[in-house]
C-alpha cells in the first residue's frame, strides 16, 4: 500500500517526479496561519455539535497551537512527500497527539480547507494594501500642500498645453489610489466568506455548524452553494484586476517620475537613497525604483491573464488546476505591497526645480487658451478667438518669444479687441487662479481639493 495520507486504494507508491511536480508546499507553505486557525474553527465547532468530544476538539486545538510555534520557529520541515501545508499540518498534528489527530479531517476536504485558507490570507493581504495605499494619499495630499503654488507645464498629447500647478497634478494621483483602495475594500465583501462545510464538493453527512465556523473566522457570509464555494475563484480574478489597475497607476507615476527627473525635462530630483549610479558612466543618477515598479505593471498584468485563463475552461467542481492559482497571485499581492510601500517612502524626499517647469510653460505658449478665453469675453466667439489666438501664437513663435513678450501693437494688429489688461491673463499665475472652480487648478480650489481627501481619509481610515 501506498504510504501517503490518501494512499488507502493505490497498490502502488507515487513516482518521485510525480510527487515532486505536484507538491505544492513550497509556494502554500505560507498559507500556514491560516489553515491552522481554519482547523481550529472547525475542531471547535466539531465539538460544540457533539462530532467530536469536548476532550477531542480541545487537543486538536492544543496540538495544532505546537505545530504553528514550530512553523513559527522553523522547526517543521518541509517535504515533497506530504504535498502541501493541509498535509503537513494535519500529519504533525497527529505525530503530537496521537490518533485523535486524525479525527480533525471529519467532514472536510482539503477543497473547501484550501478555498478557506485563501480567502482568509486574501482578507489580510487586503487590509495591508488598503493601509499601505491609504499611505500613499497621505504623502501625496502632503506633496500637494506644499506645491500648490508651484507651476508645472501641463501637458495633453506630450505637447505643452496648459499651466496647472504641480499640487493639483499630485492630486490627480490622490483621485486615482483613493479609486484602488475603494475597489480593493469593495473586493474584500466578496472575499470574505466562508466555503468551509461544502466539504469536497457536495456538502457533508455531519451535523456541521457554518455560521459558527464563519463567526470564529470573522467571515460575513457563508457560501451558499457547495459545488460554486470550492471551485470559484473569482475572488482571486477581481483583486488581481484591482491589483492590475493598482499596477497601472503605480506605472504611469513612475514613467512621469522617470521622464521629469531626465535632463531634457529637469522638472525634479529624487532622493539619492533611492537611485543608483552607473557602473561606466560617473555622472549618473537613475530613477531604478521608478523604472523597477514600471516594470512590475508588466507581471502583474501577466499574473492577471494567467488566473483568468486557469479559470476559463474549468467545469465544476474543484479541480486540481486550482492549485496553480497560488504562485501568480501570491506574486501580484507582494509585488503591489512592495511598490506601494517603497513609492511611499520615495516620494516626501522628492524635490521641484519650479524654475525649471515654469520655464518650459513659457516657450509653450501655455497661456494660449487664456488669451481666447479673454477675447471671447470681449465679445469674440470663440472659434474666431482660436483663430486669432493661432495667428499670434505664429507670430510669437516667429520671433522666438513668448505671448507675454508680444508687443501690444501688435497683438492690437490682430484684434482691436485687445487692451492693455491683456497681460495681465498671459501671466501663468493668473492662468491658475482663473480656473477656480470645484476640480480646476487654482491654488484656492486645490487647497480646498486638499482639504476634502484629507477628510475623506480620515472617515474612511481602517
Ligand atoms: N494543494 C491543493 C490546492 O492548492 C489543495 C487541494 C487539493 N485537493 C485535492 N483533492 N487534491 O488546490
Amino acid at each position: 500500500m501506498s504510504e501517503k495520507m490518501w494512499g488507502g486504494r493505490f497498490a502502488a507508491g507515487t513516482d518521485s517526479l510525480v510527487e515532486a511536480f505536484t507538491a505544492s508546499i513550497q509556494v502554500d507553505r505560507r498559507l500556514y496561519a491560516e489553515d491552522i486557525r481554519g482547523s481550529m474553527a472547525h475542531a471547535r465547532m466539531l465539538g460544540r455539535v457533539g462530532v467530536l468530544t469536548e476532550a477531542e476538539a480541545e487537543a486538536i486545538v492544543t496540538g495544532l497551537a505546537q505545530v504553528q510555534q514550530e512553523i513559527v520557529e522553523d522547526r517543521l520541515p518541509f517535504v515533497d512527500a506530504l504535498e502541501d501545508i493541509h498535509m503537513h499540518v494535519e500529519s504533525r498534528l497527529t505525530e503530537i497527539i496521537g490518533d485523535v489527530g486524525k479525527k480533525l479531517h471529519t467532514g472536510r476536504s482539503r477543497n473547501d480547507q484550501v478555498a478557506t485558507d485563501l480567502r482568509l490570507y486574501t482578507r489580510g493581504c487586503l487590509d495591508d494594501l488598503v493601509q499601505g495605499l491609504q499611505h500613499l494619499q497621505n504623502v501625496f495630499i502632503d506633496l500637494a500642500e506644499r506645491e500648490v503654488e508651484t507651476i508645472l507645464p501641463g501637458l495633453t498629447h506630450m505637447q505643452v498645453a496648459q499651466p496647472v500647478s504641480f499640487g493639483h497634478h499630485c492630486m490627480a494621483y490622490v483621485e486615482m489610489f483613493h479609486r484602488d483602495t475603494q475597489r480593493l475594500f469593495d473586493a474584500r465583501r466578496r472575499v470574505n466568506v466562508l466555503p468551509l462545510g461544502a466539504a469536497a464538493l457536495a456538502g457533508t453527512t455531519f451535523p456541521i455548524d457554518r455560521w459558527d465556523v464563519a463567526r470564529q473566522l470573522g467571515f460575513e457570509a457563508v457560501a451558499e452553494n457547495s459545488l460554486d464555494a470550492v471551485s470559484d475563484r473569482d475572488f482571486v480574478m477581481e483583486v488581481l484586476s484591482d491589483l492590475a489597475i493598482l499596477a497601472v497607476h503605480l506605472s504611469r507615476l513612475s514613467e512621469e517620475l522617470i521622464l521629469w527627473m531626465s535632463a531634457p525635462f529637469g522638472f525634479i530630483d529624487l532622493p539619492d537613497g533611492f537611485c543608483t549610479g552607473s557602473s561606466i558612466m560617473p555622472q549618473k543618477k537613475n530613477p531604478d525604483v521608478a523604472e523597477i515598479i514600471r516594470g512590475k505593471s508588466g507581471r502583474v498584468i501577466g499574473d492577471l491573464v494567467a488566473i483568468l485563463v486557469l479559470m476559463k475552461g474549468q467545469p465544476l467542481a474543484y479541480n486540481r488546476d486550482n492549485q496553480e492559482d497560488k504562485e501568480t497571485f501570491f506574486d501580484a499581492l507582494d509585488q503591489m505591497r512592495a511598490s506601494v510601500e517603497i513609492m511611499g517612502r520615495m516620494l516626501p524626499g522628492l524635490q521641484t526645480r519650479p524654475a525649471v517647469m515654469r520655464a518650459q510653460a513659457e516657450r509653450g505658449f501655455a497661456t494660449a487658451t487664456d488669451l481666447a478665453d479673454y477675447l471671447v469675453r470681449k465679445g469674440l466667439p470663440f472659434r474666431d478667438a482660436h483663430a486669432v489666438v493661432g495667428r499670434a501664437v505664429r507670430l510669437a513663435q516667429e520671433r522666438n518669444i513668448g505671448l507675454e513678450a508680444m508687443p501690444l501693437a501688435d497683438l492690437q494688429a490682430l484684434s482691436p479687441l485687445i487692451g492693455r489688461e491683456v497681460y495681465e491673463v498671459l501671466v501663468l499665475e493668473g492662468s491658475l487662479a482663473a480656473r477656480d472652480h470645484l476640480g480646476g487648478t487654482a491654488p484656492r480650489q486645490v487647497q480646498a481639493a486638499i482639504l476634502r481627501a484629507r477628510e475623506r481619509l480620515q472617515r474612511e481610515a481602517l
